[in-house]
C-alpha cells in the first residue's frame, strides 16, 4: 500500500506497463464502498488540473442539484496542449485510478452514464482505457456505465463544450454560452465534466479523505499536482509536486536549465514567467499576482540564448492554425497576431509599427471568442511583450536581438512537430 505521504501520488507506477485492476488494488486498497460526500471533497479543497483551476466540489454541487439521475460524467483525457503529457503519463501508470475517481463523481452526483474522452490519434491511450474499462466489465461499483469515446485529435477538442458538442453530436466545435456558469448537456442530460488528473486525485481522496490530501500543498492550493517540463531540459520530463514548490526545485528535479531565461507557464494558452521569479512557488495564488499561470500543468524552459519574440512567433502562429474558425476575431484575429509578431521579430522596418498593432490586437480579440481559445493567445503575446521588453526593443530599434549575439547553443521551444520526435518518460 502507499503511504499517505509519500510522492508520488498518482504517478505510481510499478512497472513499465499500467496498473492492472488487482495491483492497483493491491498498491492502494480496495475501493471503498461508497463514494466520498461532497463535503469531503469540499474539504480536499481539491481544484480542476485542466487548466482553469476551478474547485472541484463546486461543479458537482452544481450537478447534484438537479433532478433526475440521466447525468454524465465526463472524464476530459483529451491533452489537447501540445507541451503536455501528464495526461498520457498517468494513464499509462495507472488508469484505474482515474476511473476510480470517474465512479466517485458519478456516485456524488447520482450519474448514470461516465463518457471517457481520449483522441484517437494516440491509440496507446485508447488501449490503455479500453482494457480498464473491460477489467472492470464496463460498469461502476456506484451502478453508472463506463462507455469510451475517441474523438479526432484538434487543439480545441478538449475545450469543455468542443468535447460535449462530439458526444452530443459527433462534431468537435467549441458551443457559444452566454452566461457562466453555464451548465452543459447532452441531449437533456447535464453533464459534470473533469480533466483526468483531476479524477485521479478524487480517487484518492475517495479513499484517504479531504485532511489527508491537504497534508501536502499550501493551504489555498493543496495537494499533488503533474507538472510536464520541458524546453532547456537534459530530457522532456513529467513530475508530480506538492503544490507550492518552489520554481527553482521544480526546475532542479527535472534537470533543467537552472539559469534560464524566462518560463512559458501553463502551456502554450499560457503567459511567460521572467526567470528573476524562480523562488515563486508553483501555485496559482503566488504566481496571479506576477501575470502568470499554473494552467495545464506545464512549464517550458527558455534558455538565456533562446528569444521570447521569436518562440511566441511560432507559438501564436500553430495557435492561429487551431482556431475553430467560428467566430471571427479569432479566425481572423489570431492569424494577424500572429503575423504582427513575425514582422516584429523578422522585419525590421516594420517592427515599431507592428508592435503597436499587437496591443490594439489583443485588446479587440479578448473576450470575443465562443471559447477561450483567443483569449489564451492574448494573453500569451502580452506576457511575451511585458518579459521580453529588451528583445523588443532590439527589434524595434532594427538591432540584432540578445539571441541573435549570445554564443550560446540556441535551444527554441519545442512546437508540436519536434514534441513528437521526443521521448517522454
Ligand atoms: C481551447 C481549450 C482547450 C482545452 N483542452 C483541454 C484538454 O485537452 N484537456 C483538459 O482536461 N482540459 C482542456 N481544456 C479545459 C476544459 O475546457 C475544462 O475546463 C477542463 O477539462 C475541466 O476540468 P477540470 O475542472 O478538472 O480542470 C481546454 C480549454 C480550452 C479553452
Ligand atoms: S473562439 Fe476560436 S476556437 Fe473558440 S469557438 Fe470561436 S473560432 Fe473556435
Amino acid at each position: 500500500m502507499i503511504s499517505p505521504d509519500q510522492l508520488p501520488r498518482v504517478l505510481h507506477q510499478a512497472a513499465d506497463r499500467p496498473l492492472t485492476l488487482a495491483q492497483h488494488e493491491e498498491a492502494f486498497g480496495p475501493m471503498p464502498p461508497s463514494a466520498p460526500s461532497l463535503e469531503q471533497l469540499e474539504a480536499s479543497g481539491l481544484t480542476g488540473r485542466g487548466g482553469a483551476g476551478f474547485p472541484t466540489w463546486r461543479k458537482a454541487k452544481l450537478i447534484r442539484e438537479l433532478r433526475g439521475h440521466n447525468k454524465f460524467v465526463i472524464v476530459n483525457a483529451m491533452e489537447g496542449e501540445p507541451a503536455a503529457h501528464k495526461d498520457r503519463t498517468l494513464i499509462s501508470a495507472n488508469p484505474h485510478l482515474v476511473l476510480d475517481g470517474a465512479e466517485h463523481l458519478a456516485g456524488i452526483v447520482g450519474a448514470k452514464h461516465i463518457a471517457v474522452c481520449v483522441s484517437r490519434d494516440n491509440p496507446v491511450m485508447v488501449n490503455h482505457l479500453q482494457r480498464a474499462i473491460h477489467e472492470r466489465d464496463r460498469r461502476s461499483m456506484r451502478g453508472a456505465t463506463f462507455e469510451l469515446h475517441t474523438p479526432p485529435w484538434r487543439y480545441v477538442a478538449g475545450e469543455e463544450s468542443a468535447l460535449v458538442h462530439w458526444l452530443d453530436d459527433n462534431e468537435s466545435l467549441p458551443q457559444y454560452r452566454p452566461r457562466r456558469p453555464h451548465i452543459l448537456r447532452i441531449g437533456h442530460a447535464p453533464v459534470l465534466l473533469d480533466n483526468a488528473e483531476t479524477c485521479a486525485h478524487v480517487g484518492l481522496i475517495g479513499r484517504y479523505g479531504g485532511d489527508w490530501f491537504r497534508r501536502l500543498g499550501t493551504p489555498s492550493s493543496p495537494g499533488s499536482t503533474l507538472v510536464s517540463v520541458t524546453g532547456a531540459v537534459a530530457r522532456p520530463t513529467v513530475l508530480e509536486v506538492a503544490l507550492g514548490t518552489p520554481l527553482h526545485s521544480i526546475l532542479e528535479r527535472a534537470g533543467a536549465d537552472l539559469d534560464p531565461q524566462a518560463l512559458l507557464m501553463g502551456g502554450y494558452g499560457g503567459a511567460w514567467l521572467d526567470a528573476r521569479h524562480l523562488d515563486a512557488p508553483y501555485t496559482n495564488d503566488a504566481l496571479g499576482p506576477l501575470e502568470s499561470t499554473v494552467g495545464a500543468g506545464v512549464i517550458i524552459v527558455l534558455p538565456r540564448s533562446g528569444c521570447g519574440i521569436v518562440e511566441t512567433q511560432r507559438i501564436a502562429r500553430w495557435m492561429a492554425n487551431e482556431s475553430a474558425r467560428q467566430c471571427g476575431p479569432c479566425a481572423f484575429g489570431l492569424p494577424a497576431i500572429a503575423e504582427d509578431l513575425a514582422h516584429l521579430a523578422f522585419d525590421a522596418r516594420d517592427a515599431a509599427a507592428a508592435y503597436e498593432r499587437l496591443l490594439d490586437r489583443c485588446g479587440a480579440i479578448e473576450g470575443r471568442g465562443a471559447c477561450r481559445h483567443p483569449d489564451g493567445v492574448v494573453r500569451l503575446v502580452r506576457s511575451a511583450l511585458r518579459v521580453f521588453a529588451a528583445h523588443v526593443e532590439d527589434h524595434v530599434r532594427g538591432q540584432s536581438c540578445v539571441a541573435s549575439r549570445s554564443t550560446h547553443h540556441y535551444t527554441s521551444v519545442p512546437t508540436l512537430e519536434r514534441e513528437e520526435e521526443l521521448i517522454w518518460e
